[in-house]
């Protein structure tokens, strides 16, 4: 019997569908994946055109807004996510009671819990929809603004380092490298991770998007979804496959060994980290933008034994499976030739996702039902208690 319900009304099985495969539960206004052309839209642009013409602001500002902005509204949108980049003495001394055997991740999920408990207004918004809006886009741009403090300080503590403060005048992507490694590189080299962090934002009803719409969907607080979220993108199923790309490659560590590795990963039945696609069966829309700015990462930091290994994995995969790359699968070597630690690479993740993850909380928000599926049950049949 189907979890509280008839079965389908005509008394035969469910159609269960494992992993909500195939299952579409909502609309959204915000990004559409398109499979059959191997394509993903942002509010109607395609995502390698925002990548070659717009800043991560612009990205995040058209996410919340659903329109890009105008150069003035962009310098406010600038001004305003500048001005909450400090971390202030509670969140470092937080940060410093964080082990640092833990990961990462971990970190990032407990600030923004953190940031909620902090919050006077958690719980309130205006009763108003726009004012709801308003206020709740205020607070995704504090967290975004937050994020790459934080993230920054925990890589540079696990090395011994101190922390270096925001700054105010650089751009969200020079801010961060210039935070982790205290001077940002190449304008090329700025640009390529600032392209990571577009083709990042956002991808529809993901697993941590969808989870952040299920804690939203019980109106419950945007921090509460956020960390639920970055719960959720930890795994290697889904974020994580970028850190697990980079572990993988540093132990095949030369081209010559790489086909043989493969083979032998294919033969046990593994899966290979940065491969395969939910959604996209004939190759992830965002590759190609970011095998290009991985390119340009690998051309300056001496690269080329990195890019010759991805190159043997992408053909002896596709010979051996058809399954192609995705996201992770570049994004791995590139920010590892940027000299993040690997335990970072899914933090930085969150940094992007956060503006995609809280654009569908205040859409779930805005026209909200309860997310509550059901279930089959196939366990023992009823029986009485022992007496
Ligand atoms: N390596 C080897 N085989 C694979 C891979 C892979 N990466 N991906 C899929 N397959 C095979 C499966 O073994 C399965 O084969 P079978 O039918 O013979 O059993 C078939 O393809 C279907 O795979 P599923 O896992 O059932 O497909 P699903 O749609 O659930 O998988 C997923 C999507 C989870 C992303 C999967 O491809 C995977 O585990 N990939 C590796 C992890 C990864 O890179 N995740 C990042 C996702 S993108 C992102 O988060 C930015």
């Amino acid at each position: 019997q189907a979890d509280g319900a008839a079965l389908d009304g005509r008394g035969s099985a469910p159609d269960i569908r494992k992993g909500l495969a195939g299952v579409v539960a909502d609309t959204t206004e915000i990004s559409a994946v398109i499979p059959e052309t191997n394509s993903l839209t942002y509010r109607g642009y395609a995502v390698q055109d925002l990548a070659a013409r717009c800043s991560f602001e612009e990205v995040a500002y058209l996410l919340w807004n659903g329109e890009l902005p105008t150069p003035l509204q962009l310098q406010q949108f600038c001004v305003r996510e500048r001005a909450q980049r400090r971390a202030d003495r509670s969140l470092l001394t937080l940060l410093a009671k964080l082990p640092e055997t833990c990961h990462p991740m971990d970190v990032v999920r407990t600030v923004v819990s953190y940031l909620g408990s902090e919050d006077p207004d958690e719980d309130s918004a205006p009763a108003d929809p726009a004012g709801a809006l308003v206020a709740a886009r205020e607070k995704a741009l504090r967290i975004m603004a937050l994020l790459p403090t934080i993230v920054a300080a925990d890589m540079r503590r696990r090395r011994g380092q101190d922390p270096i403060a925001p700054h105010t005048q650089l751009g969200f992507a020079e801010n961060f490298l210039t935070m982790c490694f205290g001077a940002a590189p190449e304008p090329e080299v700025v640009r390529a991770f600032e392209t990571s962090l577009i083709l990042y934002a956002e991808h529809s009803f993901n697993a941590s998007t969808f989870t952040a719409r299920v804690v939203t969907s019980t109106m419950s607080d945007m921090y509460s979804a956020v960390t639920a979220a970055i719960g959720a993108l930890k795994g290697p199923l889904h974020g994580g496959a970028n850190e697990a790309v980079m572990h993988d490659m540093i132990e095949i560590d030369e081209p010559g060994r790489a086909a043989e590795w493969l083979r032998a990963k294919l033969d046990a039945h593994e899966k290979v980290m940065g491969f395969g696609h939910r959604v996209y069966k004939d190759g992830d829309s965002r590759v190609p933008t970011m095998r290009v700015a991985l390119g340009e990462i690998a051309d300056r930091r001496d690269g080329g034994a990195w890019l010759e290994i991805y190159r043997i994995l992408e053909s002896e995969m596709q010979a051996a499976t058809g399954i192609k790359p995705n996201l992770d699968f570049p994004t791995g070597p590139a920010y590892h030739l940027l000299g993040f630690d690997i335990p970072m690479f899914t933090p930085i993740f969150v940094m992007s996702r956060i503006t995609g993850w809280t654009a569908h909380i205040m859409e779930q928000s805005q026209s909200n039902a309860l997310i509550r599926p059901l279930s089959e049950y196939n366990g023992v049949p009823q029986r009485a208690v022992p007496a």
